[in-house]
């Protein structure tokens, strides 16, 4: 399908993103097979409810207000072999985790929001990619996603199957019903740190200092717990009823479009494949399919700034996607660069401020500190997470508006694909168990190191 250049907004319709250029657009080479996946995944129940989505909005609107703080984390990229208890498991374990950890440092609420339950989409650099195969060059589509293709390096596996469509949906819908039923079951003992792996706190590297702190501030969180399970049954029961909201990329339009729909008693349109779908990096040029798609949805909207972002594309995403300036729509999610964030936020943050737009400025530090090492392997040190982050704090300081969350790509899982840490991943240790499909996610200790880190910048100064 070719996208009309000149395109300009008329009405709005779910599909309407169709006649608008598109920068990621997926390549089906079977038409009516593609109309079959799409028509089959409108006929089937919705994902979220938009009760669900308004209540996350509310709440992303008292964090722009500061009195809530967003914790968003998971996957690079969710793949339907990795479906299974003990991963899902793991990744809400380290997620309720660190959101205790940063309540107890903020003395504010936190907004738990996984990248799962959809998370099987993913932009490219290039839409081909060329290898040689027993001494042939061959090209075939790149890799997008289980969404959309599968990883093995064959013709048949990286064609777009639009079936892939309706997996996805499937496998999202069987994590979330497991998400939804650990939530409702309380993770009771999750709430205690001495179940936790603390291992990190005994790390050489880590100054006896920041050692201190930390022990201090375990212990009175497991005072406080200990505290709350004392008051009795129902306390400890309302603590266990934790909320869990979803995200994912909203890249591939054809599934968001398939299952955004009009709810009886509510105005306008929610795509209910997720509670937040966000706009990447690669897609949130104006005039582009995704503006067009995600201006008609009634969801919170997340946007990822890059450090070629300027203020008036931070004006101009505000005004095509929130031009009534609604509380608890527009998340900012900034993925600037170590040494970047100092020079290319405070301009940002000074627009919005001045214009009066009301935004929730959220930190992603991984990617925009993506390297390679000597070998090729793709990771990120942890060095580099914690400093634009501690940047990103500094420069919200210094614009006087706060940092509202943090966004990462993190595994509840002992992987071994970022370097660095308290807890000594060397890049000699990176073959040990590197998993992604995609980007390098910080394994368990080293999310937890990170939870530690916002914690202190998020603790109230005496
Ligand atoms: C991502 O979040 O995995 C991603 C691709 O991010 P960005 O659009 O910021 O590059
Ligand atoms: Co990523």
């Amino acid at each position: 399908m070719t996208a009309d250049r000149t395109a300009t907004p008329g009405p709005w319709s779910p599909e309407s993103w169709r006649r608008f250029p598109h920068s990621q657009m997926i390549d089906y080479p079977d038409r009516a097979e593609l109309d079959a996946g799409v028509d089959l995944l409108r006929s089937l129940p919705p994902l979220v409810t938009s009760w669900e989505i308004e209540r996350l909005k509310s709440l992303i609107a008292d964090a722009q207000s500061g009195q809530r703080f967003l914790l968003q984390g998971g996957d690079c990229a969710e793949t339907l072999d990795d479906c299974r208890p003990d991963i899902i498991t793991n990744k809400l374990k380290i997620l309720l985790q660190m959101s205790l950890v940063m309540v107890h440092g903020g003395k504010k609420p936190v907004i738990r929001v996984g990248r799962f339950a959809g998370q099987y989409a993913k932009p490219r650099s290039s839409m081909t990619e060329t290898r040689t195969v027993d001494g042939q060059q061959a090209t075939h589509p790149s890799y997008f996603g289980d969404l959309v293709n599968r990883a093995p390096f064959d013709a048949k596996s990286r064609r777009p199957d639009p079936y892939l469509l309706v997996r996805a949906y499937k496998h999202s819908s069987m994590t979330l019903n497991f998400i939804r039923s650990l939530v409702d079951g309380g993770f009771a003992d999750l709430h205690h740190p001495e179940y936790w792996d603390l291992a990190f706190f005994k790390a050489a590297g880590l100054p006896p200092a920041r050692r201190a702190e930390y022990e201090q501030m375990t212990a009175t969180l497991a005072d406080g717990l200990r505290f709350m399970e004392a008051l009795g049954e129902r306390a400890v029961g309302e603590m266990n009823r934790v909320e869990f909201f979803t995200s994912h990329e909203g890249l591939n339009l054809y599934y968001e479009e398939a299952q955004t729909r009009r709810v009886p008693r509510r105005e306008g349109y929610y795509d209910l494949t997720t509670h937040l779908p966000w706009i990447g990096e690669r897609t949130r040029e104006l005039g582009g399919a995704h503006m067009e798609y995600f201006r008609g949805i009634q969801n919170p909207i997340g946007i990822k700034l890059g450090p070629t972002a300027t203020p008036s594309d931070v004006l101009a995403l505000c005004g095509a996607l929130n031009p009534r300036n609604e509380p608890g729509k527009i998340i900012f999610i900034t993925r600037l660069g170590q040494g970047r964030a100092r020079q290319v936020l405070p301009p940002l943050i000074d627009a919005a401020r001045k214009a009066e737009v009301r935004v929730l400025w959220v930190c992603d530090p991984m990617h925009g500190n993506g390297i390679k090492t000597a070998s090729g392997i793709k990771t990120r040190s942890f060095d580099a997470i914690a400093s634009e982050l501690e940047e990103t704090f500094d420069a919200h300081q210094s614009c006087g508006t706060h940092l509202g969350g943090v966004h990462f790509e993190l595994t509840g899982d002992d992987v071994t694909e970022c370097v660095g840490g308290a807890a000594g991943i060397t890049e000699h240790h990176l073959t040990r168990n590197y998993a992604t499909l995609c980007d390098p996610r910080l394994n368990y200790q080293q999310a937890l190191e990170l939870a530690f880190i916002v914690a202190r910048r998020l603790t109230p100064k005496k």
